[in-house]
């Protein structure tokens, strides 16, 4: 009797361990009901990227009065200085396209739009600096 007792005392406290167990892990493993399901990690191409949904790259940057409103951070003076001869800040500092047709539009400007070639080094510079504040991909 005793022995009975005994064994199923220890069923019952080891039950109890199980399904505390199997509890911790299942509510560490809950799914967060406000997940977008995402099984194979695939990134979804109309999700709204950061840049769209409230622009907080530029939050993060000071706004300089100075460069007309460009956000301030490396290439702001060159881009700036060279950039707005022609037209204002807004014809590119409003755009949102992909670091490809930004390359794409440095040459388009030099070859059917007058812009002078300002050489590999502002390329790089300015081209850093747009993609940086004006892409569409960050
Ligand atoms: C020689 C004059 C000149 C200079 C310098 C110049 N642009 Fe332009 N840009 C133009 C002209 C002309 C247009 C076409 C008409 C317009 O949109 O104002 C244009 C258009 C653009 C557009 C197209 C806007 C759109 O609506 O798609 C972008 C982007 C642009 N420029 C960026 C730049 C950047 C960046 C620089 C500096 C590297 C620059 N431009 C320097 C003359 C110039």
């Amino acid at each position: 009797m005793k022995q009975i007792l005994c064994g199923t005392l220890g069923a019952v406290v080891l039950a109890g361990t199980l399904s505390v167990t199997s509890l911790n892990i299942e509510a560490n493993t809950v799914p967060n009901p406000m997940a977008i399901p995402n099984p194979m990690g695939i990134p979804n191409p109309m999700a709204p990227t950061q840049s769209n949904a409230a622009n907080p790259t530029e939050s993060e940057y000071e706004i300089s009065a100075e460069f007309g409103g460009l956000p301030v951070s490396e290439g702001v003076d060159t881009t700036y200085y060279l950039c707005t001869a022609c037209h204002s800040v807004q014809t590119f500092a409003q755009l949102r396209v992909t670091d490809e047709r930004w390359d794409y539009l440095w040459d388009w400007m030099i070859k059917e739009q007058g812009m002078a070639d300002y050489g590999e080094e502002n390329k790089e510079i300015i081209l850093s600096y747009v993609k940086r504040h004006f892409s569409s991909e960050r």
